[in-house]
């Protein structure tokens, strides 16, 4: 069965490679050419697609800012956006023109939404969730934020998560927090969108971002990414900074 299967599989996905020009042409049309489409890229392709000239940098930002501003009334998968984005896009496509190719990280100029329990030193507040930490000072970047931004990643914004990553109180539904509102699932909206990283899966689903970061304790990667479709990471707990962000458990929490 299997083996049969492949072949219509193949020729299916080329003809919607031939239609999916067509289908968005009109609409508001995100492939740039050559079958690319950002909905669909990975961080390879969108690399590529840079290298190329297909695509600049304030080009994706502005197509995420613009779907989180269409979707996230309903999705509330986003609690905050940095209004520095666009002037972080515009200084990564000049980094990338000014910098030999070789010596640029596979994330240089690529947007990414942080969990709202990690804390960034900037415009954005930190908060996992709660208006009991809306205006506090973090002391600086998250470990995990230092080097994104080392490695020339965008930080778009926070993700939404279940208030406090679900540790106040078990009674919070997955994805609920008082400042994100209740996330939902982009598929099926009445299901559950599972907690507590949700805001990071909704948002990856939903292509309101291209990559995300959320934590995990026993099971707040893992199920988001399993619910709303898509690929979620849990990296063995200690190989990733846990420093500044808002804990639960030192010997379980790891950032992913
Ligand atoms: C952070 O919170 C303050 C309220 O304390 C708000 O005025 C500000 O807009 C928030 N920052 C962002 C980037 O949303």
């Amino acid at each position: 069965m299997a083996t049969n299967s492949k072949p219509q599989f193949c020729l299916f996905s080329s003809l919607l490679l031939i239609l999916l020009p067509i289908l968005l042409s009109g609409s508001h049309c995100t492939a740039t050419g050559h079958g690319f489409s950002i909905e669909e890229a990975s961080v390879n392709d969108i690399q590529l697609a840079f290298k190329q000239n297909q695509l600049t940098s304030r080009q994706l930002v502005e197509f995420y800012l613009k779907q989180i501003h269409r979707l996230n009334p309903i999705l509330k998968g986003v609690i905050e956006v940095n209004p520095e984005a666009l002037h972080l896009a515009d200084k990564a496509d000049s980094g990338r023109n000014s910098k030999a190719p070789g010596s640029l990280s596979g994330l240089h100029g690529i947007p990414i939404l942080l969990k709202d329990n990690i804390a960034t030193k900037d415009k954005l507040n930190t908060t996992a969730g709660s208006y009991a930490l809306l205006g506090s000072v973090v002391p600086k970047d998250a470990g995990v934020v230092t080097k994104l931004r080392k490695a020339g990643a965008i930080i778009i914004g926070k993700a939404s998560l279940s208030e406090w990553s679900q540790f106040r109180s078990e009674s919070v539904t997955n994805g609920w927090s008082s400042r994100g509102g209740q996330g939902k699932n982009p598929y099926v909206l009445s299901a559950d969108p599972c907690g507590s990283s949700s805001g990071s899966a909704i948002s990856v689903a939903a292509n309101l971002v291209a990559v995300s970061l959320g934590s995990e304790t026993d099971g707040p990667i893992v199920c988001p990414s399993s619910s709303n479709s898509v690929v979620g990471i849990k990296p063995t707990t200690g190989l990733t900074s846990r420093a500044r962000v808002v804990p639960i458990s030192p010997r379980q929490d790891t950032i992913g």
